[in-house]
């Protein structure tokens, strides 16, 4: 005799557990913007990429621009009250974050030093969470400056995830309000990069909730 399952027979608390699985709570996203440089083009890029993550349903973004919220330049084990009252108003969201969005200009086929400061003071806040890349520049769109920073990453147990937006000549691909002119493949190349970001947040949250990540 075979056993057929009705949907009145599965347990509340299965069925719960099912719904939970099929509509996890929004992802917890800081999207940080890694440049402070007066005249800076990044303004432009954070924009555009706020404006895709914020359509997403699935998705609660906190926005962090470094020319607003500037981490302290030196590093220290005992920061001055300045410093960590700079601190104060950083460390709590990326505590907060569960996956990040880092958006990166090319400066000396590097990163910008602020964006390194910024991930040297901090450690915990990274670990065990996806980073998602959005590159900006003259050629070469960023891109070496993400090769570099998936290896600072790694470092801090943090996971980056393979797909990426790299804007190549940046400043030639956007009109006057900001718009990009031939928005058609960089719109898909962000979709396809916040699926990747969400699949890892959300697989890490729910790893989490089970195996506490120790390193
Ligand atoms: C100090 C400096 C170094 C740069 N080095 C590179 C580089 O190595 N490769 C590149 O493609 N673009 C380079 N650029 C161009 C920038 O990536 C481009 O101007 C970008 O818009 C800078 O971001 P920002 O305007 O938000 O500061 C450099 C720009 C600056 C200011």
């Amino acid at each position: 005799m075979t056993t057929q399952t009705s949907a009145a027979a599965v347990p509340a608390a299965t069925a719960t557990a099912a719904a939970e699985r099929s509509a996890p709570a929004p992802l917890r996203v800081a999207v940080v913007l890694g440049t402070n440089r007066e005249g800076r083009f990044g303004p432009v890029i954070a924009d555009w990429v706020l404006a895709h993550v914020r359509e997403r349903p699935d998705l609660d973004v906190e926005f962090i621009d470094l020319a607003e919220d500037e981490p302290p330049s030196a590093l220290s084990f005992n920061p001055s009250p300045e410093a960590a009252d700079r601190l104060a108003r950083i460390t709590p969201k990326l505590a907060a974050a569960e996956a990040f969005v880092v958006l990166t200009p090319e400066y000396n086929h590097s990163f910008p030093a602020p964006l390194k400061t910024l991930i040297d003071w901090h450690r915990a806040e990274w670990q065990a969470k996806p980073v998602a890349f959005v590159s900006y520049g003259g050629i070469s769109g960023g891109l070496r400056a993400v090769e570099q920073l998936r290896q600072v990453f790694a470092e801090l147990h943090a996971v980056t995830v393979r797909d990426t937006v790299s804007f190549h000549n940046a400043g030639a691909l956007f009109d006057d309000a900001g718009n990009h002119l031939d928005p058609a493949a960089p719109d898909a190349a962000a979709k396809t990069m916040l699926d990747q970001l969400t699949w890892w947040g959300i697989a890490l949250r729910e790893a989490k909730e089970v195996r506490p990540y120790g390193s």
